[in-house]
């Protein structure tokens, strides 16, 4: 076998769903931590391609691991590393907003870059960066969760898609070209990490409508239950959510805030009730199945 799934035991799940979907064997890296923090990752066997599927939310205890793996994997022979991160860190400080700060999304970048081949991730919280793979110089495949988030939606003729601010509204309309139906985005001013206003002018009509919310993230819930509520208050008749990425380590904090559904993705989460990305970072991932071309005479 020329391609191997490698993961960490806590994605385990998330990983065997993949390389099921590749029909690739799952190998696990241990981690021995030492009683002074330091860690110290095994990589099983390697093939030459070696696919590691490590989703990026909460990194900062996963990334030494990941860069150190990255070494031994590179040691014991693996020609071609390929990230699969449905989740990808630090993208949010995509600039100095104050002096003295760091620009996150390059710094990870750089690691990332000088270590993997390529990187595979979805729905990216990319703002004001249009090419990932020109920023960071390595090539990134970027994957709409949108066609599998549409699937676990209940079918509603009458449905709008909306996103909760003007970021989201690349979402939306991914969201509604899968689901057929139109599009808008609300408006949000954040006052602190629990406390955001939402308004919105030029919405399609949403009275009597089934509204779907949809955004790439959500940590706290604070910006979803307040877009339901607005929603709810502009008199559309059922509302469901759809996220791609969900931050909230313990309970999901959406129930009880007027919405019908929650459906998420299995990104950041093996709940049996998140979606398997699988099917689609498998079909993006069939090229690495391929034997290497010969080069040219
Ligand atoms: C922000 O730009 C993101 O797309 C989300 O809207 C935000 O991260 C959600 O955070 P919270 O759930 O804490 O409101």
């Amino acid at each position: 076998m020329s391609v191997v799934v490698h993961a960490f035991q806590d994605e385990a799940v998330q990983a065997e769903r993949l390389a099921a979907a590749l029909g690739a064997p799952l190998g696990l890296v241990r981690v021995h931590e030492f009683p002074d923090g330091e860690t110290l990752p095994t990589v099983p066997a390697v093939a030459p391609t070696v696919l590691v599927y490590r989703s990026l939310h909460h990194p900062n205890p996963k990334l030494a691991p990941l860069l150190l793996a990255c070494d031994a994997w590179r040691r014991a022979g693996a020609e071609r590393l390929v990230l699969v991160a449905p989740y990808l860190c630090y993208l949010r400080q995509d600039a100095m907003f104050a002096p003295g700060q760091a620009v996150s999304r390059d710094a990870v970048g750089r690691l990332l870059a000088e270590r993997f081949d390529r990187v595979v991730t979805v729905d990216p919280h990319l703002h004001r960066t249009s090419d990932l793979s020109a920023q960071w110089g390595v090539p990134t495949t970027v994957l709409s969760a949108a066609v599998p988030l549409a699937a676990a939606l209940e079918p509603d003729p009458d449905t709008v898609v909306l996103g909760p601010d003007e970021e989201a509204a690349k979402w939306a309309a991914a969201l509604a070209a899968a689901l057929g139906a139109p599009h808008g985005a609300m408006r949000k001013r954040r006052l602190g990490d629990r406390e955001i206003e939402i308004d919105a002018d030029g919405l399609p009509p949403l009275s009597g409508k089934r509204v779907v919310l949809v955004d790439d993230v959500c940590s706290t819930g604070t910006t979803l239950s307040a877009a339901v509520r607005f929603a709810r208050r502009q008199g559309a008749r059922i509302v469901d959510v759809a996220i791609t990425h969900v931050l909230f380590d313990g309970e999901n904090p959406l129930p009880g805030c007027g919405a019908r559904s929650v459906v998420y993705t299995d990104s950041c989460t093996a709940r049996a009730d998140a979606v398997p990305l699988a099917p689609l970072l498998a079909s993006a991932l069939t090229d690495e199945l391929e034997p290497a071309r010969a080069p040219p005479c």
